[in-house]
């Protein structure tokens, strides 16, 4: 049986946009929480928090770990985490894996990245109950060389379709797709029945996903696909200075901040 909100999600398809955004904290969870449909724990946190060279360092207890402080800050919206890199690579691999990740982190869902080469895995994970997201196009688990826009090729493009194709047959609830060309994503999100959120693949998705601290300029992160909304990396460096002034300067503490 489908999870509640769940089923809203699927119901959201040619409807009302689907807002999701990615959250590795508490903090970040509970002010996403009041104006996301979808809260991903991302893999990203890799390369975006612990400075990694890609995804593929991020380990099992990393993302629960992380799942469980952002769970503390979600109240309403679906929370969904990354399956990391080789955790499932097979199915009883991945069963193993998206239970610990389900039991301790008290998530809704799972993403995987990937469409035809673990089909067997993520059809084996939605038959036993666990709701599934999938993602299409750039693969950054999978990727060895820079990342680039995928679709350039037909072949590329027949296989990205194909796919999304599979998973959503398979039983995925959505699919993001990452960094494709438009009429690919356009051709994706009409013919597949479920909703796609895109990153860097159009307004013709369903929904848009970010990774927060790029949509806020924490990152050095500037793709095109990004919409940078604010300059906290500006605001933090202004309050810091502030602080080491009134340090230097014998300004802080004050009379206000003893006892
Ligand atoms: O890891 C992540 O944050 C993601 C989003 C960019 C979709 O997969």
């Amino acid at each position: 049986m489908k999870n509640k909100k769940i089923t809203e999600i699927l119901r959201r398809k040619n409807k009302k946009p689907i807002v999701c955004l990615t959250a590795y904290s508490k903090t970040i969870a509970e002010i996403l929480d009041k104006y996301c449909d979808i809260v991903l724990v991302g893999d990203s946190l890799g390369m975006v928090l612990y400075g990694m060279k890609s995804t593929r360092e991020v380990t099992l207890e990393m993302i629960i770990n992380h799942a469980k402080s952002v769970k503390k800050g979600i109240s309403k919206s679906i929370l969904v985490i990354d399956m990391p890199y080789r955790t499932y690579r097979n199915k009883k691999e991945a069963y193993k894996n998206a239970k610990k990740i389900m039991k301790s982190t008290r998530c809704d869902a799972l993403k995987l990245e990937g469409g035809k080469k673990i089909i067997n895995v993520v059809k084996y994970l939605v038959k036993k109950n666990i709701p599934i997201m999938g993602h299409v196009g750039l693969l950054p688990q999978s990727e060895r060389k820079k990342f680039q826009f995928k679709g350039k090729s037909s072949i590329e493009r027949r296989r990205i379709i194909e796919d999304a194709r599979l998973l959503s047959n398979a039983g995925v609830f959505a699919i993001v797709i990452e960094c494709v060309e438009e009429s690919l994503a356009k051709i994706i999100s009409k013919y597949i029945p479920i909703p796609t959120i895109g990153i860097g693949a159009s307004k013709h998705c369903d929904g848009q996903i970010l990774v927060t601290d790029d949509l806020l300029g924490l990152s050095n992160f500037t793709p095109r696909f990004i919409r940078r909304y604010s300059n906290i990396k500006k605001i933090i460096n202004k309050s810091v200075s502030r602080f080491k002034y009134d340090v230097i300067s014998k300004k802080f503490p004050s009379k206000k901040n003893i006892y």
